[in-house]
């Protein structure tokens, strides 16, 4: 088959295009032909190197891609519920594997599709979106009309926030972008508003959701309201290695951490609810995002662009 492998950690040059073996599930797992494959910021990271410190299942030789929609191929032996031939979305997968024309992924991550539903579209919300399901649900209790304020509104994972929090009865969900010019697309994705960081002074927020990270980190902790908190979910801006505990300490906020792709393995139980909220958010269309899709030869290109920040809706590979 066809698939992307990284054989050493680099720039997007390392992305090559090879034959593989087609690989067979193994008893808790699905084979499914790959005909959408999201690319995600934490590829490139991963791609880079920067996580080589964490002992991530991939490392090179691997095959980039956690986030697929596809046609079961074929099921393991202890598989039930799915079958040859259903489509899928996969949830994020530690392991990889996406960009290839096969994917192994476990079944208690893959999820049929609805009729009807384009897996581009399936692609590029279902993993976030469960994402933030299992967040807002397990990371925090959102309290009554709660006050949800999400950094970086434009990027992948949180584009998906408004329509979640909302679900799961947030009373306003606010963006926050870098430029003014990307205000009104934030507001096209659903939030109540959005706004550059540095306006927000003086408000306050019961949850701040945080993809970005770097310095802003410890900016947005003066946002939260009392018992505000932080949820750090990303990087995109960077690590955030120190932060002000003893204004947590005054302030009676805190400051939490959730990464799906640590938490599904542990806690397979509970991705269905997660995955069938999430799918019922996206079939309903309250969240629709751009998509742009390119080949599997291309996938250097769209790690570019994803490097270079700015993109806007998700970069998707389609493999067959
Ligand atoms: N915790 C989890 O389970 C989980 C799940 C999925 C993703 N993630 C993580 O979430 C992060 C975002 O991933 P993604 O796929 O959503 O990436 P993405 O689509 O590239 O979105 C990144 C967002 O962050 C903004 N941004 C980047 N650098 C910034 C900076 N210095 N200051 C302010 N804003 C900045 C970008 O703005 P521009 O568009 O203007 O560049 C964009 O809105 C990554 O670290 C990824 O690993 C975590």
């Amino acid at each position: 088959m066809k698939a992307v492998q990284v054989t050493r950690y680099g720039t997007p040059e390392v992305l090559d295009l090879v034959q593989l073996p087609e690989p067979a599930p193994g008893p808790d797992e699905v084979a499914v032909d790959v005909t959408h494959a999201a690319v995600g910021l934490i590829d490139v990271l991963i791609r880079r190197g920067d996580f080589a410190a964490h002992g991530l299942p991939m490392r090179p030789p691997y095959t980039p891609g956690i986030e697929v929609a596809g046609t079961v191929r074929a099921v393991g032996a202890d598989v039930t519920g799915l079958a040859a031939g259903d489509r899928v979305g996969t949830l994020s997968i530690a392991t990889g594997g996406g960009y290839a024309e096969v994917m192994i992924a476990p079944a208690a991550a893959t999820f049929r599709l609805p009729d009807g539903l384009d897996p581009a579209q399936a692609v590029a919300a279902l993993p976030n979106a469960t994402t933030a399901v299992l967040a807002l649900t397990r990371a925090v209790t959102l309290p009554p009309d709660a006050r949800v304020l999400v950094l970086g509104a434009t990027g992948a994972l949180a584009s998906v926030f408004p329509a979640v929090a909302r679900r799961l009865g947030a009373a306003e969900v606010v963006g926050t972008v870098r430029s003014a010019a990307r205000i009104a697309e934030a507001e096209g994705l659903g939030f109540d508003r959005a706004a550059l960081f540095d306006s927000l002074d003086g408000q306050r927020f019961d949850v701040v959701v945080d993809p970005v990270g770097g310095e802003l980190r410890g900016r947005a902790l003066g946002l939260l309201a009392d018992m505000g908190r932080l949820i750090a979910v990303g990087g995109a801006g960077g690590s955030a290695r120190s932060l002000d505990t003893d204004q947590l300490w005054f302030g009676n906020t805190g400051v939490v951490g959730f990464a799906v792709g640590n938490f599904l393995p542990r806690f397979p139980a509970l991705a269905a609810p997660a995955a069938a909220e999430a799918l019922a958010a996206i079939g309903d269309g309250s969240i629709k995002l751009n998509v742009e899709t390119f080949p599997l030869g291309r996938a250097a290109d769209t790690h570019t662009r994803m490097e270079a920040g700015g993109v806007s809706g998700r970069l998707i590979l389609t493999p067959r």
